[in-house]
């Protein structure tokens, strides 16, 4: 097998995303769509990888460079024979096969692409191109074969005749040709066409018209080639990528109730046993454990869950662990920096932010702990609330182990509670309090014998 290059293109303007983004920036399952093709050619171990994109595109730039990936600049989108000339520069002292993929095809797999290149090796073809049958081929360039099947040209679809345009076998946009014939080639190629620009698909006549060998390799699966124009394709695409990542997941032994409702992640690993229920999202860079349950409509991002964790439903978690067998929600919010110990229970309408909340302690209801350290074996009374915030600064709370706080306690911060100790409900707390004492600053409760009778009058 002679050596790989491979070429990505990804300067076209991408005007019918209707976005301030480079098209192939656009995220689908939580990566831009070009890290896809580009995943495919490293796995192909090519000898050389280059992006071609346009020059405004400062978003693209710089995810290439945190890639390490070589790119050119095509200073004028002037047609996909041009992008690939651009690259040739790169090129000059390769040998073997260019490999061609779009930046906006990223559904493409690499054990179909490395097939296609062995059969191009194994006929000793100058150019190869994957081609694929669809129902609906407009906006395509259409194949032209001769009678017995060899490719004869490719006719893109603006100059493409009414009886043309018929046809359902279109060209995906791969090509893998032998580099020396490709750039001699590219160069013979012109722009007097509909679009006015060097298409590379006229690579095509000019192998057959010098006797070349050229492949015209029918991909099985035409999904695995769907570009990604418009903000609709991406979304068709996303739910296809959904489905593969969710099945994946299925056959790794994860319960997922309804894989067309449930997004997760390219990058998401999750335990076996784990059951995950509809409209859920485990998104960025995260770990779920096994034996867990996720309710509904629960959003997680960059998290590390541990096992036999039960969210409940609507809960928003973000950059946050939550240890072995805690239970949080419904309706609960972990925020950046938090960290939910093992067996503890943080209920409905309680938001944590960077609170380190100890094993087996409780926040069940409807409170606020923030820059807050919880011990271990604590009860957090329903209402309670850290004043973390005084206007310019934030500070910290920290509640010892074993200690009970009742409802409806503010906790002026900075404060610290000592292990074992009792707050009374409704205190707001501004001292430090010791080990084991009671600590209670509400005012002491009055009654006034027959004054509501007397203000009600007769009746
Ligand atoms: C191209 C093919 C068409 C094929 C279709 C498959 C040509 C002439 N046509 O058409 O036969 O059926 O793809 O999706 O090749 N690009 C550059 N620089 C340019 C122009 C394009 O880098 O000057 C890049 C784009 O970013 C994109 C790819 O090349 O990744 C394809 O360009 P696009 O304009 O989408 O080509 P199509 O009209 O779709
Ligand atoms: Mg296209």
């Amino acid at each position: 097998m002679k050596q790989l290059a491979v070429v990505i293109l990804a300067a076209g303007l991408g005007t019918r995303m209707k976005s301030k983004s480079s098209k192939v920036m656009h995220p689908v399952a939580g990566y831009p769509l070009i890290s896809y093709p580009i995943v495919v050619a490293r796995g192909l171990k090519p000898a050389r990888l280059i992006v071609v994109h346009a020059p405004d595109q400062a978003d693209l730039k710089q995810y290439l460079k945190s890639c390490r990936i070589s790119s050119v600049v095509q200073r004028e989108a002037r047609g996909t024979a041009d992008a690939v000339q651009t690259a040739g520069r790169g090129l000059a002292s390769f040998s073997g096969y260019v490999l061609v993929l779009y930046g906006d095809v990223p559904l493409v797999r690499t054990e179909v692409i490395r097939e296609f290149i062995s059969e191009v090796g194994r006929k000793g073809a100058r150019l190869g191109v994957i081609t694929m049958s669809i129902d609906d081929p407009r906006g395509y360039g259409r194949i032209i074969r001769d009678p017995d099947g060899e490719l004869i040209r490719i006719v893109e679809d603006k100059d493409a005749t009414e009886d043309e345009k018929r046809i359902h076998e279109v060209n995906t946009g791969i090509i893998c040709a032998e580099r020396g014939w490709l750039f001699d080639s590219i160069k013979k190629i012109g722009c007097r066409n509909a679009k006015g620009e060097f298409y590379l698909t006229d690579l095509v006549s000019l192998a057959v018209g010098c006797g070349c060998g050229t492949v015209g390799w029918r991909a099985a699966e035409a999904l695995d080639f769907l570009g990604v124009n418009t903000r609709v394709d991406l979304s068709v695409v996303a739910r296809i990528m959904r489905e593969r990542i969710n099945k994946r997941h299925m056959l790794d032994g994860v319960g997922i109730l309804d894989h067309l409702h449930t997004t997760v992640d390219g990058s998401v690993r999750i335990g076996m046993d784990t059951t995950i229920m509809p409209y859920s999202f485990l998104l960025g860079q995260m770990r779920v454990g096994k034996d867990c349950i996720i309710e509904n409509g629960v959003v997680i991002r960059d998290s590390v869950i541990g096992d036999g964790v039960h969210i409940k439903a609507h809960s928003v978690i973000e950059n946050s662990v939550i240890a072995d067998n805690a239970v949080i929600g419904p309706f609960a919010r972990i925020r950046p920096g938090s960290k939910v110990g093992h067996n503890a229970r943080v209920g409905n309408f309680v938001e944590l932010k960077k609170c380190d909340l100890g094993a087996y302690s409780k926040a069940n209801h409807l409170s606020y702990l923030g820059d807050t350290t919880v011990g271990r074996l604590t009860n957090i009374g329903c209402g309670t609330i850290t004043c973390n915030y005084d206007g310019r600064a934030k500070h910290k709370t920290v509640i010892g182990e074993g200690a009970f706080i009742g409802s409806d306690v503010q906790f002026i911060a900075p404060v610290r509670i000592g292990r074992g100790s009792v707050i009374g409900a409704g205190s707001t707390i501004t001292q430090d309090v010791p080990a084991n004492a009671l600590a209670l600053s509400r005012a002491e409760q009055k009654i006034v014998k027959g004054w509501a009778k007397r203000k009600r009058g007769p009746y």
